[in-house]
């Protein structure tokens, strides 16, 4: 059985995707913790619910981003989890935090990357007229919202759209893609080839 540890901020609806899609799908894998940098993040009660490890690592009782980027690894690694995904995880995390993970640690953003990384994707994406919007699930590198892409969803920005709409049929597709995605890596079904993650039988990376 393969380890995952998902790290959340918040409301961690594509953690409770996760984790239906693991247990629905019969993964060979478990969802052993569910690591918050927010005590009150609604996500950790959902765990906790479904029995799994619910744990905080409050980002405020650190001095320093080193310090806490060290006490969220030590938690991480306590662990052994063969994949570690960010699900909302609303925290920028060190060069040296992110070597320790590469290669087997996710993210999910909520744009078409390269376009709009860091925050407000669908205000910025709003305000740049797109037709089209979607989300990426990527490998997360030391540069924020850049790794290779694994998968993208592609959605309609449509007439009379605000934030809200369009954040909720993107985040629809969130739930497809990212199970999907971790999926394929338990599979060993993506390859990196000249920095590109690539389906090795060919499946087509894009939702639409
Ligand atoms: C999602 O839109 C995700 O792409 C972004 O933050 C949001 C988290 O939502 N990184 P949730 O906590 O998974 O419901």
């Amino acid at each position: 059985m393969k380890r995952i540890v998902i790290l959340i901020s918040g409301r961690g609806s594509n953690m409770e995707a996760l984790v239906r899609s693991c247990a629905e799908e019969k993964w060979p894998a478990q969802v052993v913790a569910v690591i918050a940098n927010r005590a009150d993040a609604a996500g950790l009660q959902f765990a906790q619910m479904h029995g799994i490890t619910a744990v905080c690592v409050p980002h405020r009782d650190f001095g320093s981003r080193q310090g806490f980027d060290a006490a969220l690894a030590e938690a991480v690694q306590s662990f052994a989890p063969d994949l570690v995904l960010l699900a909302g995880f609303m925290r920028i995390l060190g060069t040296a935090f992110v070597h320790k993970f590469e290669g087997r640690m996710l993210n999910i953003h909520p744009s078409l990357l390269p376009a709009f990384p860091g925050l407000h994707t669908h205000r910025r994406a709003l305000h740049a007229g797109c037709q089209v919007s979607g989300a990426s699930v990527h490998l997360v590198t030391p540069e924020l919202d850049h790794g290779p892409i694994l998968m993208q969803s592609v959605v309609p920005v449509l007439p009379g759209d605000d934030e809200t709409s369009l954040a909720r049929r993107v985040l629809a597709t969130e739930h497809v893609i990212y199970p999907t995605c971790v999926r394929w890596m338990l599979q060993g079904k993506l390859a990196l080839k000249d920095g590109r993650m690539v389906h090795r039988e060919g499946a087509s990376q894009v939702w639409i």
